[in-house]
């Protein structure tokens, strides 16, 4: 029986990508986001039997149960959850930054991603198969300066997914939480910085960034994986980004 994957985020980036790599793996794939004509022509372009477009804003609860209903029957077997939507707004320090800005991460980032896990863990336990993947950050677990919420938001995730493998334990039921670190030919930066899109070109000048392929890879790897195995989390830079010192500002 052929393997339905429901990603979210497939309207751009990695969700995008990974559309396309679940597609080649045999999986029929349910792509969300919100702007539905991208759904609607990455559908056309990899056939409307293999991609079925759902409009899903996936920071609006209502709008998630919405969506789930107008699946048709025959789609309604979720076997692999990629929880991908989320994003990034602004850079500014704690003290500085939008306000509006921090919701909308958390209702997207934390508040999105577990209410839709949420609804679609049941049917996978019931089965007692199914795989979560989600897309956490290294910001999750390194801090820098502007990522507050936002590397929150994905401290949350990565706990969450931790938190549900024990959940989970005694199921077959897998989750990984795959944590990247620079990622170049997305929107991730021109979203953050607002349509700045020469300030977001220039975070990556030089970098060999990881790609949305690099990412899609990944997801394809961690889901086949033979069912005994579950990655738990994998973090994954280009090789250009390591770390840095911990920095002592002096009197
Ligand atoms: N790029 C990086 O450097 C990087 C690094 C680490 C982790 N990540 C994480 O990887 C994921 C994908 O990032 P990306 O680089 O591919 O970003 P992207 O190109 O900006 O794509 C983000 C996707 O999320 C969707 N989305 C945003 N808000 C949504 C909402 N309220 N409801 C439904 N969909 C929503 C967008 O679609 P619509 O606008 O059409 O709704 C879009 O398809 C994110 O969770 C991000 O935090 C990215």
């Amino acid at each position: 029986m052929t393997k339905i994957a429901l990603v979210t985020g497939a309207s751009a980036g990695f969700g995008q990508a990974i559309v396309r790599q679940l597609v080649t793996d045999g999986y029929k794939v349910i792509a969300c986001a919100r702007r539905f004509e991208k759904l609607q022509s990455l559908a056309s372009s990899l056939g409307s039997d293999k991609v079925y477009p759902l409009q899903m804003d996936v920071s609006v609860s209502d709008k998630i149960d919405a969506a789930l209903e107008n699946l048709p029957q025959d789609w309604q077997k979720i076997d692999l959850l990629v929880n991908n939507a989320g994003l990034a707004l602004g850079l500014d320090k704690a003290y500085e930054a939008d306000f509006s800005d921090w919701l909308t991460m958390i209702n997207t980032n934390i508040i999105g991603l577990t209410y839709l896990t949420r609804q679609l863990l049941p049917q996978m336990v019931k089965r007692n198969s199914g795989m979560i993947i989600t897309l956490g950050s290294t910001a999750g677990t390194i801090p820098y300066p502007g990522a507050n919420v936002y590397g929150a938001s994905k401290a949350f995730v990565k706990q969450f997914s931790l938190n549900l493998r024990a959940d989970l334990a005694g199921t077959k039921i897998r989750v990984t939480n795959i944590e990247p670190g620079l990622c170049e030919g997305t929107e991730f930066s021109n979203v953050r910085f607002k349509g700045d899109d020469e300030r977001a070109e220039k975070l990556y000048e030089g970098a060999h960034a990881i790609t949305s392929e690099d990412i899609a890879n990944t997801v394809s790897w961690v889901a086949s994986q033979p069912e005994h195995v579950n990655i738990n989390r994998i973090e994954i830079m280009p090789v250009s980004q390591t770390f840095g010192p911990q920095p002592v500002y002096r009197d």
